[in-house]
């Protein structure tokens, strides 16, 4: 697949490298427990989701792979202490080296306390320091990514993982609805059959990272859910989340809806 080019100073494909900024991104996201003022508690509710996934119904392995993981590692608060292994990938190397400056817990690395203190307390303890050195010895490599491969992370191979996480990233990278479909199969070749996929997903026209624009392709939840079924899924279970607030007052980004879901490869 070729990477597609912008439009109308919307940004997509190589423009993604210098222009999204890992620091921007992550004080505009996640600051806080309660996330980006526009998108009214959809933090909590990924938070809560894979708490749910995690820790209460008990989703574990050996090993996971995060594709296209940003500069964040919140989404790993739950997973880590089910699996012992975990490699995050990512296209932009700002992102890369911004979880790697957390990993070193670098005196500039982006501050998770609050996320980490909110999973902990979902759990009923606030042990955050713990959890955190769980996290940094379960991460045990940041790989480049690019959903315009047909090997995503190549020139880098894993035996097949037990599970397969991706966090709002085929919404940013795949701009057709092929292209979509096809981001799916691919990374599924990273999963072992009977292995387990996590997505969370956030259609939307576009999103913010400061004052830069950035696309991404607003999909149906059908059509979520058909693009999993197609590459080779089965059982698959569905999280959904309306947005709640006025389309108009969101200058930062349009979405209509989140899904979190999770389906076994057959
Ligand atoms: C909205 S951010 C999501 C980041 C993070 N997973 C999160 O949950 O906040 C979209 C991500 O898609 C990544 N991305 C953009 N184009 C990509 C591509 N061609 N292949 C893989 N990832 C890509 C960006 O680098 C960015 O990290």
């Amino acid at each position: 697949m070729e990477t597609p080019t912008g439009a109308s100073g919307i940004l997509t494909g190589d423009e993604y490298h210098g222009n999204f900024d890992a620091n921007t991104y992550l004080k505009d996201y996640y600051s806080t427990p309660e996330g980006n003022p526009e998108e009214e508690g959809l933090l909590p509710f990924w938070l809560n989701t894979l708490h749910e996934i995690f820790t209460k119904e008990g989703l574990s392995g050996d090993r996971l792979i995060d594709i296209g993981s940003g500069p964040c590692i919140h989404h790993l608060i739950s997973a880590c202490t089910k699996f012992s292994e975990i490699v995050c990938s990512e296209y932009v190397e700002d992102n890369r080296n911004a979880i790697k400056r957390w990993l070193n817990d670098d005196k500039d690395a982006f501050n998770w306390k609050p996320i980490i203190q909110y999973v902990c307390e979902l759990e009923g303890h606030s042990e955050v320091e713990a959890r955190e050195k769980t996290l940094r010895s379960t991460i045990k490599e940041v790989v480049p990514c690019d959903l315009y491969k047909n090997d995503p992370i190549e020139p880098h191979k894993f035996p097949q993982f037990d599970c397969l996480l991706t966090c709002l990233t085929v919404e940013a990278a795949c701009l057709t609805n092929d292209h979509w479909k096809q981001a799916i199969k691919n990374m599924s070749n990273y999963l072992k059959p009977g292995g387990t996929f996590v997505q969370i997903c956030e259609p939307a026209k576009f999103y913010s990272v400061g004052e830069k624009k950035f696309a991404a392709h607003n999909v149906s939840d059908e059509f979520v859910k058909s693009a999993v079924l197609e590459a080779g899924f089965k059982d698959l279970k569905c999280h959904y989340r309306d947005r709640v607030v006025n389309l108009n007052e969101c200058k930062g980004i349009q979405y209509d809806f989140s899904i979190v879901l999770t389906a076994t490869k057959m």
